[in-house]
């Protein structure tokens, strides 16, 4: 696979769709930056990228077949690989995940993942915050960071390589207990809003198509979409 660095960009997401257009039967292609100006997550919100201090990553996957009764599997797979990652790298902490894209750490955000399905194939991002300390006030009380830095080059070889066996190998489910153990809302009572329908209620489980299992009222409503805003830690 090619791997195209970059000092600032504006999103390595906009890279990556680019050469899926200009090179549709091409090879897959990541693109690298320290830096972005216009960085964005899920439902286009921004995602803060400032210089040298975090690392943005997008993987272009020409013709990328997506199996859209399993496509909810494959982004809580490459969060259970980055993890895997993060965990080996940095022993002393300890990564959790918020359904369904979120990495955190100390209960604060430091990654998130996006994946885009577009004609021409998938493009795969994933940014994380390594020694970020201040953000925009917007986002200043639940982001963060890992605190600590790495060799950029071994930290982007292990976490390209794991990323890229999870996208090869996204239909196998083996993986769902590990998502599991690791995540942060199972267990806890959490509000959350899918479009412009917002819900509270306890998360029972995340089921093997990837979705949300949450107890609303006695009702077990299954959430294939939708973003956590709040989870109670406390309970
Ligand atoms: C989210 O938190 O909703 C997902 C964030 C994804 C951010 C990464 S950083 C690299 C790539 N380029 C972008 O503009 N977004 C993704």
């Amino acid at each position: 696979m090619q791997v195209f660095h970059f000092e600032q960009v504006s999103s390595t997401q906009d890279l990556a769709k680019e050469y899926l257009k200009n090179n549709p039967n091409g090879i897959a292609a990541a693109f690298v930056a320290d830096s972005q100006t216009n960085g964005y997550g899920k439902q286009g919100r921004d995602f803060y990228s400032p210089a040298k201090t975090g690392m943005y990553f997008s993987i272009a996957l020409p013709k990328f077949d997506l199996d859209s009764a399993k496509a909810g599997l494959m982004t809580p797979f490459i969060a259970v690989k980055i993890v895997e990652v993060l965990q080996k790298l940095f022993p002393n902490k300890s990564f959790k995940l918020k359904w369904v894209n979120d990495i955190y750490l100390n209960q604060r955000k430091i990654a998130g993942i996006l994946v885009e399905k577009v004609a021409v194939g998938l493009v795969v991002g994933f940014g994380i915050n390594l020694t970020t300390t201040k953000f925009p006030k917007a986002i200043a009380k639940k982001a963060g960071s890992i605190d600590q830095s790495f060799d950029r080059e071994k930290l982007e070889q292990f976490l390209i390589k794991n990323v890229l066996f999870a996208v090869q190998n996204y239909d196998q489910i083996d993986f769902l207990d590990e998502y599991r153990k690791l995540s942060c809302v199972i267990g806890r009572q959490v509000s959350l809003h899918q479009g412009q329908k917002r819900y509270a209620g306890l998360v029972v489980n995340i089921d093997d198509q990837g979705c949300l299992l949450v107890d609303i009222q006695h009702r077990l409503l299954h959430f294939s979409s939708g973003e956590i805003d709040k989870v109670d830690l406390e309970k």
